[in-house]
């Protein structure tokens, strides 16, 4: 099989070009979706409106030294309140595709039992209004909110949370399936098991590699079961996983770092698509993180790879960067943007749609992320945001030229966010948003983006 670690090239490497903007038009192919991505935590704020439950990142929040700036979700873009702004916001912008997240703590304030018809209708004013627009809607059943509630009768850790999360996505789906044209069960099962059961700087902040073994392996189940379900339900539309794939390169031609970039592949990657695609835990996985492999052989009945294993329509990727690895351990090699923790690298999206395409069974792909926050001091003129979409979206297109699937593309984020434990700290979006007026206006990203959607296409 080929293998996405493409091996070195030489330190420094930058895939910038000095002449954006000079050569001849790249063209997506036709009915490429041009979208934009949020979720819910992220920017609804109205955390005690209408009936919504506590969810994990509520409770997190609030923790004191948990969020880098002492902040809370709690109001956010006001995203709930604002809604029908943001629509039109999105409908002058020229997006094709909004990518959302359903918060379960509004659907089921205690996860289980009664539906909370005020919230779900928060969800059916919005797909209503991105109808209404001729805007795609691509509906995540799971962005991190898991309700409190859940959490507190043992959270993903029980193989019941399955079982919780298959009910909850019926009702979902049976509320809003009839306008959702994608909808993607678990966003980045890989996050949640590395930051929240792993390092603990996310919610629900452990610190045990077993039990991010036993949450990998339900989220899994979860996923598996939201499908099941969505075919038994008839609905129309699509529906998958959202993986984040990093793509692992060898820092230097050592033994070492080789073993090393084998090992974070199945940490970063395998460890998230073969059991989906493949319908088996990769091998190397004992030696890449035996721990959680271990909470993985614990948790694992027969049988459940069949039902993680249910067939997709498509595979969503978020794409951030690639992970370097030296004989010690990760190492920098790109430049890295103020995220701190992202090495920029467009090729890396290249290398990681092409390994889908060949390794994978060339399933159908939507990027469902890709973004950057604002270099320092950039406020609404985000050149650096343009240049890294530019770059990034000529590797989405130079993968569809050698045969990837990718039907669409959203990036991260509409509009700057709560962005997890950094607060509103780091800004996403390609529209500024004033955290105290709540005023929203396009960054000039927003402005080039809107051209490309347009044009269906990208200058070089
Ligand atoms: C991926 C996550 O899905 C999203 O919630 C987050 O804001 C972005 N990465 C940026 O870190």
């Amino acid at each position: 099989t080929v293998n996405a670690c493409t091996g070195t090239e030489p330190a420094g490497t930058r895939h910038t070009p000095a002449n954006r903007g000079q050569g001849a038009v790249v063209r997506f192919p036709a009915g490429f979706s041009w979208g934009v991505a949020t979720s819910a935590f992220q920017v609804e704020g109205a955390t005690r409106a209408d009936g919504r439950g506590r969810s994990i990142w509520d409770t997190f929040a609030a923790q004191p030294g948990a969020i880098v700036d002492g902040s809370s979700a709690d109001r956010a873009c006001d995203h709930y309140r604002l809604v029908e702004r943001d629509l039109d916001l999105m409908r002058s912008l020229g997006v094709r595709s909004y990518r959302f997240s359903v918060a379960w703590p509004r659907v089921l304030p205690e996860g289980r039992g009664p539906v909370n018809a005020k919230g779900l209708g928060f969800y059916d004013r919005l797909v209503d209004g991105l109808a209404a627009r001729g805007i795609q809607a691509v509906a995540t059943l799971y962005h991190w909110d898991l309700p409190q509630a859940l959490e507190d009768a043992g959270g993903w850790e029980r193989r019941d949370s399955a079982d919780w999360f298959a009910d909850y996505s019926a009702v979902v789906v049976k509320a809003l399936g009839d306008r959702v044209d994608r909808w993607v069960t678990v966003n980045e099962a890989k996050i949640i098991a590395r930051e929240g059961y792993q390092t603990g700087r996310f919610a629900p902040g452990k610190s045990d590699r077993v039990a991010s073994g036993r949450v990998i392996h339900h989220l899994g189940l979860a996923h598996g079961r939201a499908v099941q379900g969505f075919r038994a339900s008839g609905a129309r539309g699509a529906i998958g996983p959202c993986v984040q794939l990093a793509p692992c390169y060898p820092a230097d031609d050592s033994d070492d770092a080789r073993r090393a970039t084998e090992r974070a592949d199945v940490t970063e990657n395998t460890l998230y698509l073969d059991p989906v695609l493949h319908g088996r835990y990769p091998r190397g996985l004992a030696d890449a993180d035996p721990e959680a492999a271990a909470g993985i052989r614990a948790a694992a009945r027969d049988g459940d790879l069949d039902v993680i294993s249910a067939p997709v329509d498509f595979v969503g990727v978020n794409y951030y960067g690639p992970q370097v690895m030296g004989g010690n351990g990760p190492v920098t090699r790109y430049p890295v943007s103020s995220a701190g923790w992202q090495q920029v690298h467009p090729r890396g999206l290249t290398d990681v749609l092409l390994r889908l395409h060949h390794d994978y069974g060339s399933p159908e792909i939507v990027v469902t992320e890709n973004g950057v926050p604002d270099a320092p001091g950039e406020d609404l003129h985000d050149a650096s945001r343009t240049t890294f979409l530019h770059d990034h979206l000529l590797a989405v297109h130079e993968a569809v030229a050698k045969g990837a699937k990718v039907k669409g593309f959203h990036a991260w984020a509409l509009m700057d966010d709560f962005e997890w434990a950094f607060g509103y700290t780091q800004r996403w979006g390609l529209v500024h948003v004033d955290f105290d007026t709540l005023q929203r206006t396009p960054k000039d990203s927003a402005r080039w983006y809107q051209q490309v959607a347009a044009a269906n296409a990208v200058r070089p």
